[in-house]
């Protein structure tokens, strides 16, 4: 059995309007799976989020926990959050401040028939998951950002949710803390093996954490698949671009010629698929880091494939690695490398150079599979 099925869920905050928060999306999180959505602001994950706590209510479709339907907009059913069985942690993590850090992880049991001695070595136990059982009679106010993150997050544990609700739980945590409790949210969801969704805009958070990631736009999902799917197949020119693919060519028409004029001239094997089925857009994407710069005379290494030569404008260096931009007739051409493989300067004529498979085609905006 799934352990969350969300079927068709359509969410207008304006039930006159037609804007849809979330619009029609299906999926299912599988027991003791980390579903990640990712995507830009306003496209909806907290909607959704919130609509499967129960926090919002829907117009259409269904959210079943467990087996269990816990909305359906054709019937008009929403069972009420406390009755859902959820776990939430939130971007501000909303402690209560009056009570020590033991009560509040102790709260939500307090309202379940467990005796206190089950209460107190289910804290305890929580407490130690987290690594903050040094903190346990301290209030909020006196801790730290990530440690009360945790403390949040050993609070929704403790009654063993079915289902646990992350929005951007780290995000208000500077780069190094996000870092170390990324890896820390990690070794508990191994060790306590909980369900989740977890709702992130921070691709690398996204990748780590999620045992799939669904990436969003506009209220729908343009692609779920396993961070490494995502990453490298990504299905449309709208992810491609939110993933960060800052080489992107216009080829226009579809006609291969057009393709033998442009950026990548030389080498049409690849696009076999493309010249098979025309359309009216199709697109190269190709990453940054995916490229590596040559100088022009250079011989290409076996089974690279190189793109024409051009004129290196800048480079900005960033430490262990570097952004060369180079100008490849009009177009610029942008190649992140590490630094220990060298600079070039600019003025200098290069070639650039990726494996075949690094460069993404698409058609009216989807991937071209070759
Ligand atoms: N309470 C509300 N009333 C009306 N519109 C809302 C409300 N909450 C969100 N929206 C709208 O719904 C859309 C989705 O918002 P949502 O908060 O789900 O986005 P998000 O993906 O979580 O964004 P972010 O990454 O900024 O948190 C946005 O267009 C937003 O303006
Ligand atoms: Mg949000």
């Amino acid at each position: 059995m799934q352990e969350l099925q969300i079927e068709s869920l359509v969410k207008r905050y304006d039930a006159s309007s037609q804007v849809r928060a979330v619009d029609d999306v299906s999926l299912t999180v599988a027991p003791g799976e980390m579903l990640v959505l990712l995507g830009p602001s306003g496209c909806g994950k907290t909607t959704l989020l919130r609509c499967v706590a129960g926090l919002e209510q829907a117009q259409e479709g269904r959210i079943i926990l467990e087996g269990r339907t816990v909305f359906d907009g054709a019937h008009g059913l929403n069972i009420p959050t406390h009755q859902r069985d959820i776990g939430m942690v939130f971007q501000n993590y909303s402690l209560w401040p009056h009570m020590s850090v033991r009560e509040n992880v102790e709260y939500p049991l307090s309202a379940r028939r467990t005796s206190r001695e089950q209460r107190q070595a289910r804290v305890q136990e929580m407490l130690e998951v987290v690594q903050c059982q040094h903190l346990a009679d301290r209030i909020p106010a006196m801790l730290s950002g990530g440690q009360q993150q945790r403390i949040a997050l050993a609070r929704a544990l403790a009654s063993k949710p079915k289902i646990m609700l992350l929005d951007e739980p780290l995000s208000n945590l500077d780069a190094l803390l996000r870092v170390e409790l990324r890896a820390h949210l990690r070794a508990i969801h191994r060790e306590v093996g909980f369900t989740g969704i977890y709702v992130t805009h921070d691709q690398v958070e996204a990748f780590n954490l999620g045992t799939r990631v669904a990436v969003m736009r506009s209220g729908r999902i343009e692609q779920l698949g396993s961070a490494r799917d995502v990453f490298e197949r990504p299905a449309t020119d709208v992810v491609a671009r939110f993933l960060g693919i800052r080489n992107a060519f216009d080829l226009g028409a579809s006609d291969p010629c057009a393709i033998a004029a442009g950026p990548l001239a030389g080498d049409l094997s690849i696009f076999d698929n493309l010249a098979r089925t025309p359309s009216s857009r199709a697109q190269i994407f190709v990453r940054q880091e995916a490229l590596r710069v040559l100088p022009a005379g250079q011989s290409v290494p076996a089974g690279m494939l190189a793109l024409p030569e051009g004129t290196v404008t800048d480079v900005l260096y960033a430490g262990s690695f570097n952004d060369h931009m180079i100008d490849l007739s009009g177009h610029t051409l942008i190649v992140t490398q590490a630094t220990a493989l060298g600079m070039s300067t600019p003025g200098s004529r290069v070639r650039a150079v990726c494996r075949p498979e690094d460069v993404l085609l698409y058609q009216d905006g989807r991937l071209v599979t070759r």
